[in-house]
Protein backbone atom coordinates (compact mmCIF):
# COMPACT_ATOMS: atom_id res chain seq x y z
CA UNK A 1 0.00 0.00 0.00
CA UNK A 2 1.14 3.44 -0.85
CA UNK A 3 0.85 6.32 1.50
CA UNK A 4 0.88 10.12 0.43
CA UNK A 5 3.68 12.13 1.25
CA UNK A 6 2.97 14.13 4.73
CA UNK A 7 3.43 17.80 4.96
CA UNK A 8 5.28 19.01 7.63
CA UNK A 9 4.48 22.16 9.02
CA UNK A 10 4.64 25.26 7.45
CA UNK A 11 5.44 23.44 3.98
CA UNK A 12 4.18 25.86 1.16
CA UNK A 13 4.00 22.77 -1.35
CA UNK A 14 1.04 21.68 -0.48
CA UNK A 15 -1.06 25.17 0.12
CA UNK A 16 0.26 27.21 -2.57
CA UNK A 17 -1.49 24.50 -4.93
CA UNK A 18 -5.14 24.55 -3.57
CA UNK A 19 -5.00 28.67 -2.89
CA UNK A 20 -4.31 28.55 -7.12
CA UNK A 21 -7.17 25.98 -7.70
CA UNK A 22 -9.54 27.89 -5.46
CA UNK A 23 -8.28 31.50 -7.32
CA UNK A 24 -9.01 29.40 -10.63
CA UNK A 25 -12.82 28.01 -9.40
CA UNK A 26 -13.49 32.03 -8.68
CA UNK A 27 -12.16 33.06 -11.96
CA UNK A 28 -14.38 30.69 -13.50
CA UNK A 29 -17.19 31.67 -11.69
CA UNK A 30 -16.54 34.89 -12.23
CA UNK A 31 -16.73 34.96 -15.75
CA UNK A 32 -19.77 32.64 -15.85
CA UNK A 33 -21.78 35.36 -14.93
CA UNK A 34 -20.24 38.22 -16.88
CA UNK A 35 -22.83 39.93 -19.86
CA UNK A 36 -22.15 38.36 -22.96
CA UNK A 37 -19.88 35.54 -21.48
CA UNK A 38 -22.22 32.86 -21.31
CA UNK A 39 -24.32 30.59 -22.94
CA UNK A 40 -27.37 31.17 -23.72
CA UNK A 41 -29.65 27.83 -22.87
CA UNK A 42 -30.81 26.21 -26.33
CA UNK A 43 -34.05 22.96 -25.95
CA UNK A 44 -32.57 20.47 -24.62
CA UNK A 45 -32.09 17.49 -26.60
CA UNK A 46 -35.40 15.06 -26.72
CA UNK A 47 -34.46 11.13 -27.34
CA UNK A 48 -35.35 10.85 -30.97
CA UNK A 49 -39.10 8.90 -31.02
CA UNK A 50 -38.67 5.37 -32.62
CA UNK A 51 -41.91 5.91 -34.79
CA UNK A 52 -41.21 9.15 -36.40
CA UNK A 53 -44.05 8.75 -39.21
CA UNK A 54 -47.03 9.95 -37.42
CA UNK A 55 -50.57 9.07 -39.27
CA UNK A 56 -53.49 11.90 -39.01
CA UNK A 57 -56.76 11.03 -39.57
CA UNK A 58 -57.33 14.31 -41.56
CA UNK A 59 -56.74 14.45 -45.22
CA UNK A 60 -56.45 17.34 -47.90
CA UNK A 61 -59.92 17.70 -48.28
CA UNK A 62 -60.32 18.96 -44.34
CA UNK A 63 -57.65 21.36 -44.29
CA UNK A 64 -58.92 24.66 -45.27
CA UNK A 65 -56.57 27.65 -44.72
CA UNK A 66 -56.76 28.63 -41.28
CA UNK A 67 -57.36 25.49 -40.21
CA UNK A 68 -54.96 24.13 -37.20
CA UNK A 69 -55.88 20.94 -36.28
CA UNK A 70 -53.88 19.74 -32.42
CA UNK A 71 -51.68 16.47 -32.62
CA UNK A 72 -49.78 17.54 -29.73
CA UNK A 73 -50.55 13.59 -28.09
CA UNK A 74 -49.71 12.24 -31.61
CA UNK A 75 -46.48 14.09 -32.24
CA UNK A 76 -46.05 17.37 -30.65
CA UNK A 77 -46.79 19.06 -34.09
CA UNK A 78 -49.63 21.11 -35.15
CA UNK A 79 -51.39 20.31 -38.71
CA UNK A 80 -52.11 23.93 -40.58
CA UNK A 81 -53.40 25.23 -43.55
CA UNK A 82 -53.03 28.38 -45.19
CA UNK A 83 -53.29 29.92 -48.51
CA UNK A 84 -50.31 28.37 -49.88
CA UNK A 85 -50.77 24.93 -48.73
CA UNK A 86 -50.63 22.43 -45.93
CA UNK A 87 -47.86 22.40 -43.18
CA UNK A 88 -46.70 21.25 -39.92
CA UNK A 89 -45.54 23.20 -37.43
CA UNK A 90 -43.69 21.69 -34.37
CA UNK A 91 -45.18 22.25 -30.89
CA UNK A 92 -41.79 22.54 -29.28
CA UNK A 93 -40.77 25.50 -28.09
CA UNK A 94 -37.36 26.77 -29.13
CA UNK A 95 -36.21 28.55 -25.95
CA UNK A 96 -36.52 25.51 -23.26
CA UNK A 97 -38.27 22.43 -25.30
CA UNK A 98 -42.07 23.34 -23.38
CA UNK A 99 -45.28 22.70 -25.67
CA UNK A 100 -46.93 25.42 -27.08
CA UNK A 101 -50.50 25.88 -26.63
CA UNK A 102 -52.65 27.33 -29.32
CA UNK A 103 -53.96 30.88 -28.32
CA UNK A 104 -56.74 31.43 -31.37
CA UNK A 105 -56.37 34.26 -33.71
CA UNK A 106 -52.44 35.34 -31.62
CA UNK A 107 -50.90 32.51 -33.03
CA UNK A 108 -48.74 30.12 -30.37
CA UNK A 109 -48.02 30.56 -26.89
CA UNK A 110 -45.77 29.21 -24.89
CA UNK A 111 -46.83 28.22 -20.81
CA UNK A 112 -43.24 27.95 -19.20
CA UNK A 113 -41.68 31.51 -19.87
CA UNK A 114 -44.44 33.21 -22.60
CA UNK A 115 -42.69 33.41 -25.87
CA UNK A 116 -45.23 33.61 -28.29
CA UNK A 117 -45.23 32.33 -32.35
CA UNK A 118 -47.37 33.39 -35.20
CA UNK A 119 -48.75 30.83 -37.71
CA UNK A 120 -46.03 30.78 -39.79
CA UNK A 121 -44.12 29.19 -36.35
CA UNK A 122 -41.73 32.79 -36.52
CA UNK A 123 -41.40 34.67 -33.15
CA UNK A 124 -43.09 37.25 -31.99
CA UNK A 125 -42.37 37.50 -28.58
CA UNK A 126 -39.06 36.10 -26.45
CA UNK A 127 -36.90 34.65 -24.69
CA UNK A 128 -37.32 32.29 -27.57
CA UNK A 129 -34.86 33.38 -30.47
CA UNK A 130 -36.00 30.59 -32.93
CA UNK A 131 -38.69 30.35 -35.13
CA UNK A 132 -40.81 26.56 -34.14
CA UNK A 133 -39.68 23.74 -36.52
CA UNK A 134 -41.31 22.43 -39.48
CA UNK A 135 -42.03 18.92 -40.28
CA UNK A 136 -42.48 17.28 -43.81
CA UNK A 137 -45.96 16.77 -44.35
CA UNK A 138 -47.38 13.58 -47.41
CA UNK A 139 -50.53 12.25 -48.54
CA UNK A 140 -50.79 8.15 -48.10
CA UNK A 141 -52.83 5.97 -50.64
CA UNK A 142 -55.34 4.81 -50.43
CA UNK A 143 -57.17 6.74 -48.56
CA UNK A 144 -55.18 10.00 -48.63
CA UNK A 145 -55.03 10.79 -44.97
CA UNK A 146 -52.25 12.79 -44.17
CA UNK A 147 -48.50 11.76 -42.79
CA UNK A 148 -46.18 13.78 -40.77
CA UNK A 149 -42.51 12.82 -40.96
CA UNK A 150 -41.44 14.57 -36.75
CA UNK A 151 -38.03 13.85 -37.69
CA UNK A 152 -37.63 15.71 -40.40
CA UNK A 153 -37.16 19.59 -39.94
CA UNK A 154 -38.66 21.14 -43.61
CA UNK A 155 -38.03 25.02 -45.02
CA UNK A 156 -40.96 27.00 -43.59
CA UNK A 157 -42.09 28.04 -46.83
CA UNK A 158 -42.63 23.86 -47.71
CA UNK A 159 -46.44 23.21 -48.19
CA UNK A 160 -48.07 20.39 -49.85
S1 LIG B 1 -39.77 26.96 -22.88
FE1 LIG B 1 -39.30 28.97 -22.27
S2 LIG B 1 -40.64 30.19 -23.45
FE2 LIG B 1 -41.07 28.19 -24.08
Amino acid sequence: MTSLPSAAPGDQRLVQPRRSFCATLGLLAMTATLPGTAQAPGAPERPPDPHPLKLTEATREDMSPGKVLDYRRLGAFYLMADERGIYALSAICQHLGCLVLSEGASGFGCPCHDSAYDFQGEVTQGPAKRHLNHHAVRETDPKGLLLVDISSTVPPETRL
